[in-house]
């Protein structure tokens, strides 16, 4: 399957060499009215900073001269990271628990106000959490809802709202490879992945064409989430991965597989008719 080769905006052109292709998955081809990318005072909130792709996001924002806000539970890992940022570009942040939905709203408003306005929000927050447990356990499957799905649509009722009303800007959210068909390794993280990819749609089409909607479809990468799967040679870098994360937002792309080989990869998968699915163990065993 061919998809069509991006060439990266001038802006992250100002960064490092290319790293890989952004391929749209043939969907619509998300062309904002207003690229704030585009500037070097693009105002951007992080939620899920310290994970470690955004926390690699947020370097390249810095590098090109972005303010931030940034969001993350974990106190010490928060402030490690705006240590290690200039507190030129880290404008604002929060702790937060973000299953915490009913405070999703006064974050989000706490965070426009703090950067005065919002050109871009990217949503990074995970958890592949427990499969087996998720198997005996309602709690463990519920949890690994909220946090990839459920909290996230908490967050993006108010930015759809704010970006909506403003007729301009740029929504980032990292799905997953996992959300395009279930296996029986990560079946209850890939229906939350898979959901959200759903919902993203739902969302990408209704700001259409102002403002951009970016879901980013991640393969496996070398972070603490995957610290203890086994590697093998489809594993990307976090800071590769931010790079087409932002390739993909500057160059508004609606649907971007990252790294770009995993369109033709899942493009595959999703098309292998059942009884052929059953027989690869490697796919549809544990
Ligand atoms: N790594 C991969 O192979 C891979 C593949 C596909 C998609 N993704 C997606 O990429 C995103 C980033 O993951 P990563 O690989 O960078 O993993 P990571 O370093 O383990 O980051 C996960 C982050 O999610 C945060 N988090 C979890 N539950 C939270 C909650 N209730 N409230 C607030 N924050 C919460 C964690 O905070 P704490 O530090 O407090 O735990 C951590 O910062 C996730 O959405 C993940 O699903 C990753």
């Amino acid at each position: 399957m061919r998809g069509r080769m991006r060439r990266r905006s001038p802006s992250v052109n100002a960064l490092d060499p290319p790293t890989g292709c952004i391929k749209d998955t043939g969907g619509r081809t998300c062309r904002p009215a207003h690229s704030p990318g585009l500037t070097n005072m693009e105002s951007v909130l992080i939620l899920g900073a310290t994970s470690a792709i955004a926390a690699d996001v947020a370097r390249l924002y810095q590098r090109r001269g972005a303010r931030l806000f940034l969001v993350g539970r974990n106190h010490d890992k928060l402030r490690a990271l705006r240590t290690e940022l200039s507190p030129n570009t880290v404008v604002g942040h929060a702790t937060a628990d973000l299953t915490r939905c009913d405070e999703s709203q006064a974050l989000v408003a706490r965070a426009i106000q703090a950067l005065g306005g919002l050109d871009t929000a990217i949503i990074a927050h995970g958890l592949i959490g427990d499969q087996l447990q998720s198997e005996r356990d309602f709690a463990e499957a519920d949890r690994i809802l909220a946090v990839n799905l459920t909290s996230v649509i908490s967050l993006l009722i108010p930015l759809a709202n704010h970006f909506e009303q403003q007729g301009s800007g740029h929504i980032a959210v990292l799905s997953s490879v996992a959300g395009e068909r279930g296996r029986p390794r990560n079946y209850t993280y890939g229906a939350a992945k898979g959901g959200l990819t759903i919902y993203l749609q739902g969302v990408r089409s209704r700001l259409w064409p102002a403002v951009g909607v970016h879901t980013l479809k991640l393969g496996p990468v070398h972070t603490p989430m995957t610290a203890d799967h086994p590697k093998n040679r489809l594993f990307a870098h976090s800071p590769e991965v931010a790079r087409d994360i932002l390739a993909a937002i500057d160059g508004g792309v609606g649907e971007a597989y990252v790294p770009w080989f995993w369109k033709p990869i899942m493009g595959t998968v999703e098309r292998l008719p059942e009884p052929i699915f059953q027989r690869l163990g490697f796919l549809s065993g544990r």
